[in-house]
């Protein structure tokens, strides 16, 4: 892309309503112990795991544009949907809050009644209105699913006179009250400010790694990469379902957000990188291995992993190391995801593998 349809796209995204609310930009950070450890390639990390505001995490930026949509269209409370320790229900929560929308949660829960631990009992003290849902283990739930169930609770919060603005979980699929991925849009700009950051100190990355489960994160780094940085390639670690699936949402993400920013840009197949062979058993499942990454990763780098997300990502990055994926003077960046919240619901089973 030329500089002056570069600057068109930024101005574009500049022109969306957007809360500013975050500490941004986060960190770029270089992984000294890890990147000695593993003897491979450098290893950096950007720490969106301390966007602001709640424990941080990559929900935030998505909210800037999204909460900001909803007070647009003049909506009073927001609705949407994930697993009852889900990460973007708790940020969508706190920021509805801070923005005196109230938060609606229909929240998907294996086995037993959840207790109130990690985002379950932020969103108990956000006093966040819960619907819960029983569903299987290891899974999350489909669209279609979801969707069902906000219809059956739309009649009540119309009775009551609400205007709720229905959201897809991660902010990701546009449906509901959201046209534009706009979830997607927010980690454009993310990848945007960690190539500037990199580019002050002279590195360019030669592979983004993340934790990819609704799409919307890698959507956003893809686009960002083949704007600012083509030769970058974006790996995406699937913790909740197999390849072909999340591909497939990948791509109508990224088709929707390049006809919303009128990119001139393809998306090919092989652009869309997934792996899925990390799932330890599948979404919210736990292995040994995720309990290993996650106190290796604190001690050696003080740095904290959620054992859903981040830590299967990272499980992923240093399997890739030791199979020798990577040349020795690649420049990896880990995009870190947040969810620490998480990790203080599932203590006992990670201490037990
Ligand atoms: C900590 C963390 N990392 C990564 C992701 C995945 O982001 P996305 O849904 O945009 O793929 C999530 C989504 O919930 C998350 O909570």
């Amino acid at each position: 892309m030329t500089e002056k349809e570069i600057d068109q796209v930024l101005e574009r995204i500049n022109s969306w309503p957007r809360l500013a609310f975050l500490h941004l930009p986060t960190p770029l950070e270089f992984l000294t112990n890890l990147t000695e450890i593993y003897k491979g390639p450098e290893i950096y990390v950007k720490r969106d795991d301390l966007t602001g505001r709640g424990f941080g995490g990559n929900k935030s930026r998505k909210l800037e544009f999204i909460i900001a949509d909803a007070l647009k269209k003049g909506c009073d409370s927001l609705v949407t949907w994930g697993s009852y320790q889900s990460n973007w229900c708790f940020q969508l929560a706190l920021a509805s809050r801070r923005f005196n929308l109230k938060p609606i949660l229909i929240l998907f829960y294996p086995d037993k009644e959840p207790e109130n631990e990690g985002n379950l009992l932020l969103n108990r003290l956000l006093e966040a209105e819960i619907y819960f849902s029983q569903v299987p283990a290891g899974k999350v739930v489909s669209r279609d699913f979801a969707l069902d169930k906000i219809k059956e609770i739309l009649p009540e919060l119309t009775a009551r006179n609400l205007h709720p603005y229905i959201v897809s979980v991660g902010g990701s699929m546009p449906l509901g009250s959201m046209e534009i991925p706009l979830g997607a849009v927010s980690y454009l700009l993310a990848f945007y400010e960690a190539w500037r950051q990199a580019k002050n100190r002279g590195i360019s990355f030669s592979y983004v790694i993340h934790a990819s489960g609704s799409g919307a994160t890698q959507v956003g780094l893809l686009l960002g990469t083949k704007i600012f940085s083509p030769k970058t390639k974006v790996i995406g670690i699937s913790v909740s379902d197999d390849k072909a699936y999340l591909a497939q949402e990948v791509k109508i993400i990224a088709e929707a957000s390049i006809q919303a920013l009128s990119l001139k840009i393809v998306i090919e197949d092989e652009d869309i990188i997934i792996l899925d062979d990390y799932l330890e058993g599948g979404y919210g499942i736990f292995s040994p291995k995720v309990t290993q990454v996650i106190k290796l990763l604190l001690q050696k780098e003080g740095l904290v992993l959620d054992p859903v997300y981040t830590a299967k990502a990272m499980i992923g990055l240093l399997d890739l190391i030791r199979r020798g994926f990577f040349e020795k003077n690649d420049k990896i960046l880990f995009f870190h995801t947040g969810g620490a919240p998480a990790l203080f619901a599932y203590g006992s089973q990670i201490l037990s593998q």
